[in-house]
């Protein structure tokens, strides 16, 4: 082939992939299989990577991501972005539509669009092609998160059409559809990572996301509500929006133009009708006035137009019978009451647990066993009761009440005065919070031992090898190889299964082993003293370089240590009176774990590698994470300044370091130098 036809060939399959891409994300209506396309996608990529130059910007293999935004710049609205009044009454609807009727004095017609709950986005088109994408923000300025909206396949990157502006901005909402949240809430499960509580976080959270390959997978939608510009096609919202459609962008079919408040009122019912359908989370309607010359006359309060308003629909809600109240202890002791409900679909999902949140709030509903109960999710995860209908109530139905033993230990509750909590106090003992605290222990900020994540902890307790943090220390390669175990996750049910092959038992042991090296002030702040976080512990450290200084320091003593409140020193005093604790610490320490510091970094930097030197660290390192590079700089006699001044002496450059950091560095003459240069500068 010649390079004329590589280029056409080229440009064909770009060309192609793009209506196919159009045609499945904005239209719904895929002409071709997955694996077609999958393999068109691939022959594009062969392609470009042998002839790059003859790549185009819009080529379709540019949704994949990849760019890297260390920071988003700032970028000033050209049209601010507003708000809009709700309300929640058709009364109030009427009323607004009376004032646009008594200000207008002449015939007019409404826009009614579904309001989504996502994140609003600003899109400037530049001669049809997309070149920026813009936050909301404070309304007046946002975040330019071009790289990532570039892989929302539901964005076109072209516009291919006669009658398009020179420029304008499409305004719209990027969503994130209800199977894209499940499956990704279902991954961070997986992965022991925190849940987004809605779609609306899920999305706004996507969008944040600096590595816009992993915006790429979230797979957000996102649907255009509306378009500004210096010469737009028309001078009203409606025919704007039609043509925004046939150039390509996505506007929802449930728009409508009415021309009277009645017409309104039946598209909110009967888009209401549909909301437990939509495959998004929408919260309303949003009504506008079609013409932008009315729109003007119509013009702003202080807050929002006087053109347009929005029609809040009340959370979805489910009814269904509540079975039981399952109780769980928290890694803390918490103990926190659940209802177990009969499965009913809400809001896209399947409800199957409500939140009850303590021992008040349950007893406060009066639940009774068989209670009929209303649902309803907010922006939580967990859906509550609102009500109960106590008109079906079972005629001889018990009461439920609340536990008064740890359902996990047998232990009495208690509660302190003032809380709402009811908790375990055998903290030392019961399971939830033996693992709590070894989960702790492990964390990549305190011990940082990789690979007992993922349940392994879990296993080890129930197989009775370990039972406390310093049990860790004694586990033998034997006990470990083999162990097994089938795991249901609570939230997705998915089994998972765990074991304990050759490879991931030496990891374990490794990593416990290399334990051993971490500083006395992630080794106090490991030990899990009740409030002693990462600073106070570095304080303590610092200031009584010892385990045993600590231990033999009285209440005063303690809170004379600058930042050492009395709820601390009381919670250090009672830690090392309990004789468990002791018998903890003293085994740690014939482990071998670092109990001690050398005198203050500082004031013994002298004749150490890094001492008068001071560092930015910059980036992803290879063998240790961007703390352990610090405190490796700390303790080598090194200080870490946040950014580059020409007192710097050294940038510590890992990957993905901003090209910006570079610049400066050596506009300022300052040494840039590589994980491996620092590594030698240590020995
Ligand atoms: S129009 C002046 N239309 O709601 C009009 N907004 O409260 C400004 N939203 O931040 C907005 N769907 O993110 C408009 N069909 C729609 C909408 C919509 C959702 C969001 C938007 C904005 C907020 C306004």
């Amino acid at each position: 082939m010649d390079k004329k036809q590589v280029q056409e060939n080229m440009h064909k399959l770009t060309t192609e992939l793009n209506r196919h891409n159009y045609n499945y994300y904005v239209l719904d209506k895929p002409e071709i299989s997955d694996i077609e396309f999958d393999r068109m996608l691939k022959e594009l990529e062969e392609l470009e990577k042998q002839h790059p130059d003859f790549a185009s910007p819009d080529s379709p293999t540019q949704r994949v991501g990849g760019a890297i935004t260390k920071k988003f710049d700032t970028v000033i609205h050209k049209y601010p972005m507003l708000s809009l009044g709700n309300t929640y009454s058709k009364a109030e609807l009427e009323d607004f539509d009376k004032r646009v009727r008594k200000t207008l004095g002449e015939d007019y017609a409404y826009v009614c669009e579904l309001k989504f709950d996502g994140v609003a986005i600003g899109l400037t088109y530049t001669k049809g092609r997309l070149t920026r994408a813009v936050t909301r923000g404070d309304g007046v300025q946002g975040d330019d998160v071009t790289a990532n909206a570039r892989t929302i396949r539901s964005i076109p990157l072209n516009l291919h059409s006669k009658d398009i502006p020179q420029e304008f901005e499409a305004r719209g909402e990027i969503v994130m559809p209800h199977k894209s949240f499940i499956r990704l809430n279902e991954e961070k499960q997986l992965n022991n990572e925190p849940l987004f509580a809605n779609p609306r976080n899920a999305a706004s959270g996507s969008l944040k996301l600096q590595d816009s390959s992993l915006v790429a997978r979230r797979n957000l939608d996102c649907y255009v509500y509306g378009i500004l510009g210096e010469d737009l096609p028309f001078a009203s919202h409606f025919e704007n929006l039609e043509k925004a459609r046939q150039w390509g962008l996505k506007v929802s079919d449930l728009t409508r133009k009415c021309d009277t408040i009645e017409q309104v009122m039946h598209f909110v019912e009967e888009v209401e009708n549909k909301r437990p359908q939509l495959p998004y989370d929408i919260d309303g309607i949003v009504i506008k006035v079609n013409s932008y010359h009315q729109q003007e006359h119509l013009g702003f309060t202080s807050k929002f137009p006087r053109w347009a308003i929005s029609y809040k629909y009340k959370a979805e809600q489910g009814i269904t019978k509540l079975l039981d109240v399952h109780y769980q202890v928290g890694r803390t002791g918490a103990v926190t009451p659940v209802a177990i409900l009969q499965p009913v679909a809400v809001a896209g999902t399947i409800v199957k647990r409500a939140s009850l949140y303590n021992a008040d709030k349950m007893h406060e509903m009066d639940l009774h066993y068989n209670d009929t109960v209303y649902i309803e999710k907010g922006g939580e995860i967990i859906p509550k009761i609102v009500e109960v209908d106590t008109s079906l109530r079972e005629q001889h139905a018990h009461r439920i009440e609340f536990i008064s033993h740890c359902p996990q230990c047998e232990t009495p509750l208690e509660r302190n005065d003032g809380e709402a909590v009811n908790y375990c106090p055998d903290s030392a003992h019961c399971p939830p919070q033996i693992q709590g605290k070894i989960e702790h222990f492990i964390s990549r900020r305190a011990m940082n031992i990789e690979g007992l994540g993922e349940g392994r902890i879990e296993v080890l307790i129930q197989n009775k090898l370990i039972s406390n943090i310093a049990d860790l220390y004694d586990l033998q390669y034997e006990q470990l190889l083999g162990l097994e175990k089938i795991i249901t996750d609570e939230f997705t049910e998915k089994q998972k299964k765990i074991s304990f092959r050759e490879k991931t038992v030496n990891n374990i042991l490794g990593a416990i082993e290399s334990s051993k090296k971490v500083s006395f002030e992630r080794v106090l702040f490991a030990l899990g003293i009740r409030f002693l976080g990462e600073t106070g512990a570095k304080k303590l450290a610092r200031h009584f370089l010892s385990l045993q200084a600590i231990q033999s320091s009285s209440y005063e003593d303690l809170i004379a240590v600058p930042e050492i409140g009395e709820r601390i020193a009381g919670s250090v005093i009672a830690y090392f009176n309990d004789p468990e604790n002791l018998e903890i610490v003293r085994r740690l320490k014939d482990a071998g774990l670092q109990m001690e510091t050398q005198k203050s970094v500082t004031e013994n930097a002298a004749g150490l590698p890094l001492s008068g030197k001071s560092f930015v660290v910059s980036g992803v390192f290879e063998k240790f994470s961007r703390n352990q590079v610090k405190e490796l700089i700390e303790q080598n006699g090194g200080k870490n300044v946040s950014s580059l001044s020409s007192k710097t002496d050294y940038l510590l450059a890992g990957d993905k370091m901003g090209p910006e950091k570079k610049k400066k560095a050596e506009e300022l003459n300052i040494p840039v130098i590589s994980e491996e240069d620092f590594e030698k500068m240590i020995g």
